[in-house]
């Protein structure tokens, strides 16, 4: 199952307490593009691109009252599976620095911490946090 872009927007409006979640508009314009990979169904997505040989998660959420049931973990790895079928061998993300819940997914799911991007997320508050860059290699 594909969910639309409004979907999409109002299942990371639930599941995004660490960061501003992307609006139907934002989904729209990244699935028009060729690159983009979606994997979803009603309780969670996974959405990235794959150029050459590197996929990038773009964004990521499980719908908080299916939290904790692997949902994540199995999206993600058929992310995975569908981008190294593209011809991906590493897959990247950027991560809030406070968004330790997530971090604790992708360590779980075998990503690795290979970055930190200072001051690279700025709040509605006008605030800041570090993107801690990730990643995972497929082969
Ligand atoms: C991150 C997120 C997608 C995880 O989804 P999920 O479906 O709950 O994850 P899973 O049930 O597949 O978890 C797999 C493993 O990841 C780890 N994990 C998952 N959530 C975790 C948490 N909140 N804290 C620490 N570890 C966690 C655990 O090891 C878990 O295995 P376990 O439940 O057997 O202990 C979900 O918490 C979410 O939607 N968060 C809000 C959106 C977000 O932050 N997206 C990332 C933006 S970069």
């Amino acid at each position: 199952m594909s969910l639309s872009a409004e979907q999409l927007a109002a299942l990371s409006a639930r599941a995004y307490t660490h960061m501003q979640p992307w609006s139907a508009q934002a989904f729209a314009g990244t699935l028009e593009q060729p690159a983009s990979l979606l994997v979803s169904e009603a309780g969670g997505f996974v959405l990235g691109q794959v150029v050459l040989d590197e996929a990038e998660i773009l964004a990521l959420a499980t719908d908080p009252a299916e939290q904790r049931q692997g949902v994540g973990r199995r999206l993600l790895q058929t992310f995975e599976a569908a981008a190294r079928a593209r011809g991906a061998a590493m897959v990247f993300l950027e991560v809030a620095a406070a968004n330790t819940p997530a971090q604790g997914f992708y360590a779980a799911c075998g990503y690795t911490l290979s970055g930190c991007r200072k001051g690279y997320y700025r709040h509605a508050d006008g605030s800041r946090d570090d993107a801690l860059l990730m990643r995972r290699a497929l082969t």
